[in-house]
């Protein structure tokens, strides 16, 4: 008999939402693909950015070095568009898993996504493994950084501490990841990680989830395509960001949530 594809999917979901619901330190790890639905195009996919530009143009240090000036307009574009985008549901309920699966203090997000939709959903806080498209820091890396988000008018000044030429604070190619944020991820030591959005191409983010479920830890992946990593996935949900999280947080945090509401309900009244 086929199976019903709604109740195929329900099924899928809620296993992945009694796999994950087991977890005591869970990753929730983001990559681009989960602003799309927001309007912020992607690097790779159908509509990816990449597609049309030359990433070697646009995100390395040679490419900086050969043309700042064409660098900085494409930054101030994507910082101009990303201005105008807002918060889709999937990204607001991933503040409510923050804030409440199934306590607070255990869930950690992680993401390779430069953009600020996250913290306007109110998810704080937010471990960014690419930097911000909204940092300008010293490219000599002095040390000197700020977040700009009115403008590009910092583009053009040299750099206050060193007198250096200053670029986007974006993590580029063949460029090291920050520190800060790997350490965090290891010291959270997960023991699930829920993967929304990743290409799983660009390393080193993308061996999080594997190495994870090679040591048999539950991994769920939400995405629209396959990816690498999908056949790896414990659970691999076909879909997009907004259509597939608020179902999936609904069930991980409803114990919480419900449990609360009958405690502030019963709450004796502050005299
Ligand atoms: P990618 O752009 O490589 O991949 C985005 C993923 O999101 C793809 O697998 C899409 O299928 C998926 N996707 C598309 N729409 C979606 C939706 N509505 N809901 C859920 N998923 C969706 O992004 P990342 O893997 O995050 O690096 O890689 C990011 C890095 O690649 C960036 O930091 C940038 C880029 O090259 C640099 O610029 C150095």
């Amino acid at each position: 008999m086929p199976t019903d594809p709604v109740e195929a999917k329900e099924k899928t979901v809620d296993g992945a939402a009694r796999l994950l619901g087991r977890c005591k330190r869970l990753l929730v790890l983001t990559g681009a693909g989960m602003s799309a639905d927001a309007g912020v195009p992607t690097f790779r996919g159908s509509d990816g950015l990449w597609n049309n530009h030359k990433m070697e143009e646009l995100a390395s240090l040679d490419g900086f070095q050969r043309n700042a000036e064409l660098v900085w307009e494409w930054y101030y574009e994507r910082r101009l568009h990303v201005a105008t985008c807002d918060p889709h549901p999937g990204q607001r309920t991933l503040a409510l898993l923050q804030q409440h699966f199934p306590r607070p203090g255990r869930v950690l997000m992680a993401t390779t996504n430069e953009d600020d939709l996250l913290e306007r959903a109110g998810v704080h806080p937010v471990l960014h493994l690419h930097g911000s498209l909204f940092d300008t820091m010293c490219s000599a890396h002095c040390g000197w950084r700020v977040r700009d988000h009115q403008d590009n008018s910092m583009s053009m000044i040299p750099c206050p501490r060193c007198g250096a030429r200053v670029r986007p604070g974006s993590v580029w190619y063949g460029e090291q990841l920050p520190r800060e944020p790997l350490h965090a991820i290891a010291e959270f030591d997960p023991d699930g990680c829920l993967l929304v959005g990743s290409s799983c191409l660009v390393q080193p983010a993308a061996e999080i989830p594997p190495e994870m479920a090679m040591d048999g830890l539950p991994v769920v992946e939400i995405n629209p395509d396959e990816t690498p990593f999908s056949s790896i996935a414990s659970v691999s949900l076909r879909g997009t960001a907004k259509d597939i999280l608020p179902g999936l947080v609904d069930l991980l945090t409803s114990h919480t949530v419900r449990g609360q509401r009958t405690k502030s309900a019963t709450d004796p009244v502050p005299p």
